[in-house]
Formats: structure tokens, C-alpha cells, sequence
């Protein structure tokens, strides 16, 4: 993070640099005035947005570990849960304790016999002798730790209906590649205001009527349409934002930012989940901060870029213009003209560039090898960060405490990121992150069931953060320019395959209770060796054509470290040639760089 003061100079009049492009202009509007940190306030409803739908469904769908069989003959006694476990529960079989989350006594068997007679002749206890049955007449739950029925515990998704659960948390997914396609067409066609809009809308009416949903195949759907808003609800806005900022406060202005919203965002949710202990109303009250869609068109601007890369130059500079009264600038009109004609000119190249598709990234080997290695880290990134999310209910009865400690690490994330990402380089710092995730996932398993146990877990949580957070930038700089936008958009949507089976990763309890984080770890260790596979993008020129991207790195060596081989000056020289500290935002290009976060 380089907070430069020299923005000043561009005033200077003579001897400025000429109005290339779009971050060419923003010195004289202002990099960082007023309007930008009015962005920056406006970002926080809008990660609220985007970090309760990511998570609200797994408060929605949550069961306490503990349950039982309901004997409703036993309710004519005047019995305590204990006495009722005590005649009616038999001790879980063996198939039962390997089940996720297995309790001593059986969740899913009851005894049959004829409880009425039994407690007439006075006894209080079961005999183990007595057959068993499956539950008929659904299940009681031990409210101590989860203290509200969620739609998984009313309609009774336990036993062998577990999968219901991660059925509609997979298919909110699914919702949101739909979404992904939609809203990004209107982005694309009717602006990036609208989208955002429409896209925050459609997630408002759907959350609002997931609380009417009395059915798995209602709620399913709903939840597919609330995805359908998912990322691009706060994606459009992001990459908005972005653009406007100047490229030396961007880490600052949005990345941070978004690490400390996202961070306070999906810590209070478990809190918030808890004390309406109500899963309908909390499905309604998540839905508040979209809201914020409805007077977005007053408060957000239309991307410039957007309007530019349309041709509405007019209006773009009409924009810019919004941007110079607000900030207090005073801008001459030649700037404008200036920048109009590179504009038209730029637009004129950029056609030329619209030949390439996606499947350029394939035609040549290094190339294509470079582009399966970032997708296969990226899939599997967002599988280790997202395991982690749900296997936290298996670690710790007390899910509310840990889920929302282990969203704290964003902002340890955050920060470590912001200190040693342009110091250690993409590449080790990939490396460390995934490493130490890895060895804190077998960790967590070499410490004993409880809080030391959820500390390692959350430990391994921070390396994944660290890691998703480089993953995007890292993929957005090593693909060529001409198909960066298209090459990141297809690993962006591979992607959320990984979310859809992301929930799965729990069952492998099934199979031995210390395979999620075996699993979790090694797949930890692997991308972690992956890292090192890829070139360094640090201080790299981004490469231009499609054979720059094939060659690019080719002369790195293997143990190139860039904060101990590379000199200051090198890196100075790289930073004002990009104008950026994170050349992942692609300075100057008028194409949508699209850019996510975990
Ligand atoms: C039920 O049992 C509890 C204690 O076991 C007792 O205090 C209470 O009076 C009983 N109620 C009835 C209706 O028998
Ligand atoms: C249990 O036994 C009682 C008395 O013998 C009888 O009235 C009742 O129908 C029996 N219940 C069941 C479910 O068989
Ligand atoms: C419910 O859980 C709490 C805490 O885990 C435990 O103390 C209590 O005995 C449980 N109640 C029943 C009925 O098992």
C-alpha cells in the first residue's frame, strides 16, 4: 500500500502527462476526494449484502447436534427430556457413530414397544434388549447450543435427509452461475447501475419470501433465486468503485475496505441469527441492507468506464464532471477534449481486440497450462475456504462463537496482506498462506475435540483467506490483456462448481470422522505446491499479446524471492510504468475487469 501525495502534480499544467485513458484523467477529478469516500461509505451496505447472502443459509438450515426420536405417547407423562431418553433411546449402532457429528445415543432409532404399558408397570428405564424401529413421528432436539428451530429441524432434515440441507445450499449456487449470466448481460447491455438494481431487488424479494417457504422444494427455489443475485450484488458496485478510485489508493479504498465490512458483516451474523432465534424472521431482517437497492440510482454513480466503452462520451464526461464538483476541482475543458479523443481512439483498438475469445487461452501449451493451474487453485481454494465454513458445525457445538471468530480473519488477512503482499510477491506469499492452512488442518486434528481444536481450525481459515484474496489478483495479472476480462470471468464461473460442492465436503464425516480435515488439509498442501508452479507477478510487466502471456515467466528462476532479489528501484520503475500497486485492476483498460472476492 503506497499512499503517494503526488497527485498534486498533475495540476502543474505544464509538462503533464498526456490523457491516455480512463486513470489518466482521475488526478484532475480527483483520486480520493469526497465523492471517493463517499463510495467508500456506500461499499458497507453493500457488503452486508454480500456477506449475508453468502452465510444467511447456513443459520437457516442449522440443526442442533443433538436429537432424538419423539415418542408422543410419552407426553401424556409428566416426563423430562432425560426420562424420555432414558426409555425411549437406544444407544447409537456402529453405521450411526460414523454419521458427521455422531452422538453416543441413537438420533435416528427408537424402541419399539408399547410405551403406554411400560410406564403403567412403573419402569423408568429401557431395556437394550428390546427392538428398535426408525423414527415415525419426527424428532426433539436439544435447543441448549442452537436455541431456535431452523427449516432443516422442522421439516426434519436428519437422519438420512441430511443431504436436503446441502441440496439447497448447492442449489443457491447454482442460482447464482444463472444469475452470473443474467445480471451480467444487463450490466453489459443496460448499464452497470441498472444490474446492480435489478440484481439487489431480485435478492430482496426472494429472501423476504424464503420465510413463507413451508416445503424443501419451495425453499430450494427460493434460495435458487436469492443466488441468482449472490456476488454480482456487490461485484457490480466493487469493480464501480474501483474504477473511480485512483490506482494508488485502490488497495486501500477497496480492499481493505472489504476486508474490514466483510469481516464485521460475517461476524455479527451469527449473533444476529441467534438472538432473533426465529429462521423466518431472520431470512426477512437479513433481507434489510437490500434495500439499499432501491435508492441506489440516487446514490450510486453509472460507471464512466461503462458509459465509454459505449460510446456515450457525453455522459461519461458528465460523470466525471459530477466527480469534479463534488470533490471541489476545478478542471479545463481541453483535459475533456483530450480525453474524449483518446477515448475514441482506444474504443477504435479495442474493437480489434473483441476477436479473441476464451478459447485463445487454450491455443498455446505454457499458455493453457498456465490458465488449467489457476483455475484448478482457484476451484480448489474456494472448496478449502468453503469446507472450512461448514465443517466448523462439526468441530464445535457452539457454531455461533466459532463461525463468527473465524470471520474475524479477514481482517488479520486484510492487514498481512496489505503489509507483505508487494514485499513477498503473489507467488511465497500463496505458498505460506496455503501451507499454513494445510498444517493447521492436520493440526486441528492432532489436538484434542474443543477449543483448541476450533483455534487451529480458525488458523488454517486466515491461510485460505490470505489466499483467496491473492488467488483473484493473482489470476487477473498473468492473463494477457487481450483476454484478461474473459479469462477471469471463466475461472470466476468454474468457480462456483467448487461452492456447489463445497457443502459436501461435511459428508466425508460418514466415511471417518477425521476425513474432512485429512481431505481439507491435503488439498491445502496441494495448492500450496501448485503455487509455486505458477510464475511470480510481482513487478512483472502484464503481459500485452497472447505470446507474452505464453512466455510470460519463463526466465524466472524457481527461488526468485522478489523482497530479497528485487532492488527498490525496479520496483518503482514498475509501479509508476502501471500506475498501481495492484496491477490486477488492469489500469487504462475500458473492458470490465471483473473481480470477486471469497
Ligand atoms: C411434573 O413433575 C415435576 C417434577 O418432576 C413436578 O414438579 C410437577 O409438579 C409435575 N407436574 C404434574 C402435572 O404432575
Ligand atoms: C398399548 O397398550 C395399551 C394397553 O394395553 C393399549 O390400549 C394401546 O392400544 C397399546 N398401544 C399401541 C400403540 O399398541
Ligand atoms: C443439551 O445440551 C446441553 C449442553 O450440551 C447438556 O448440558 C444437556 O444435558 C442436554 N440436554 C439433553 C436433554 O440431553
Amino acid at each position: 500500500m503506497t499512499v503517494a501525495i503526488d497527485s498534486t502534480k498533475a495540476e502543474a499544467g505544464e509538462g503533464r502527462r498526456k490523457i491516455e485513458n480512463f486513470d489518466d484523467i482521475l488526478p484532475y477529478i480527483g483520486e480520493a476526494g469526497r465523492y471517493q469516500w463517499f463510495l467508500f461509505f456506500i461499499l458497507l451496505p453493500f457488503t452486508f449484502v454480500y456477506a449475508f447472502l453468502y452465510f444467511t443459509q447456513f443459520f437457516l438450515t442449522l440443526t442442533p447436534n443433538q436429537y432424538w426420536c419423539t415418542v408422543p405417547e410419552l407426553d401424556l407423562w409428566n416426563l423430562t427430556d432425560y426420562e424420555k431418553i432414558a426409555i425411549s433411546v437406544p444407544l447409537a449402532n456402529e453405521e450411526e457413530l460414523k454419521m458427521e457429528g455422531a452422538t453416543a445415543l441413537s438420533r435416528c432409532q427408537v424402541y419399539a414397544v408399547n410405551y403406554t404399558e411400560i410406564l403403567a408397570s412403573g419402569r423408568r428405564e429401557a431395556d437394550p434388549n428390546w427392538p428398535t424401529k426408525p423414527c415415525e413421528n419426527g424428532w426433539s432436539f436439544n435447543w441448549t447450543t442452537v436455541p431456535y428451530a431452523s427449516i432443516a429441524a422442522e421439516l426434519g432434515w436428519v437422519c438420512d435427509k441430511t443431504f436436503l440441507s446441502s441440496a439447497a445450499q448447492s442449489a443457491f449456487f447454482v442460482g447464482s452461475i444463472i444469475g452470473g449470466f443474467i445480471f451480467g448481460y444487463i450490466a453489459d447491455h443496460y448499464g452497470r447501475l441498472p444490474a446492480l438494481v435489478a440484481c439487489n431487488s431480485v435478492g430482496f424479494f426472494a429472501s423476504v419470501g424464503t420465510a413463507f417457504c413451508t416445503s424443501f422444494w419451495t425453499f430450494t427455489l427460493s434460495r435458487l433465486i436469492v443466488g441468482t443475485a449472490f456476488d454480482n450484488c456487490f461485484n457490480i458496485l466493487f469493480i464501480v468503485v474501483i474504477e473511480y478510485v485512483g490506482p494508488k489508493y485502490r488497495t486501500l479504498m477497496a480492499n481493505m475496505s472489504f476486508g474490514i465490512y466483510f469481516a464485521f458483516a460475517a461476524s455479527i451474523l451469527p449473533w444476529i441469527a441467534y438472538w432473533i432465534a426465529n429462521w423466518r424472521i431472520l431470512s426477512v431482517v437479513t433481507a434489510v441492507p437490500l434495500i439499499i437497492a432501491f435508492i441506489a440510482p440516487w446514490i450510486v454513480p453509472e460507471s464512466a468506464r461503462w458509459y465509454i466503452a459505449c460510446g456515450k462520451m457525453d455522459k461519461a464526461i458528465a460523470m466525471l464532471k459530477k466527480f469534479e464538483r463534488v470533490n471541489k476541482k476545478k478542471v479545463p475543458q481541453e483535459i475533456y477534449d483530450e480525453f474524449q479523443i483518446s477515448c475514441n481512439l482506444a474504443l477504435a483498438n479495442d474493437k480489434s481486440a473483441d476477436k479473441y475469445t476464451v478459447l485463445d487461452l487454450f491455443k498455446k501449451p505454457r499458455l493453457a497450462r498456465i490458465t488449467i493451474m489457476l483455475i484448478v487453485y482457484w476451484l480448489l481454494i474456494i472448496l478449502v475456504f468453503d469446507g472450512h465454513v461448514w465443517n466448523m458445525k462439526l468441530l464445535d457445538p457452539d457454531v455461533f462463537t466459532s463461525f463468527s471468530l473465524a470471520a474475524l480473519t479477514e481482517l488479520p488477512a486484510a492487514v498481512l496482506l496489505a503489509i507483505f503482499l508487494d514485499r513477498w510477491g503473489r507467488r511465497w506469499m500463496g505458498f505460506m498462506s496455503m501451507l499454513g492452512c494445510g498444517l493447521f488442518s492436520f493440526l486441528a486434528l492432532a489436538t484434542p475435540q474443543g477449543g483448541s481444536r476450533v483455534a487451529m481450525a480458525i488458523l488454517a481459515r486466515l491461510g485460505v483467506n490470505i489466499a483467496a484474496n491473492i488467488g483473484f489478483q493473482y489470476a487477473a495479472e498473468m492473463l494477457p490483456t487481450v483476454v484478461r476480462a474473459q479469462g477471469v470471468n471463466l475461472i470466476h464461473i468454474i468457480g462456483y462448481f467448487a461452492h456447489i460442492i463445497g457443502p459436501y465436503v461435511v459428508y466425508l464425516a460418514d466415511v471417518s470422522p477425521a476425513l474432512p480435515l485429512i481431505v481439507l488439509g491435503l488439498l491445502s498442501l496441494f495448492v500450496a505446491g501448485l503455487t509455486l508452479c505458477l510464475p511470480e507477478t510481482l513487478d512483472q510487466e502484464l503481459p500485452q499479446s497472447l505470446q507474452e502471456g505464453n512466455d510470460f515467466g519463463k526466465e524466472q528462476s524457481f527461488w526468485w524471492i522478489p523482497c530479497i532479489s528485487s532492488t527498490p528501484e525496479k520496483k518503482k520503475i514498475y509501479r509508476k510504468k502501471i500506475g498501481a500497486t495492484n496491477a490486477g485492476f488492469n489500469p487504462g483498460s475500458l473492458q470490465r475487469i471483473d473481480s470477486t472476492k471469497l
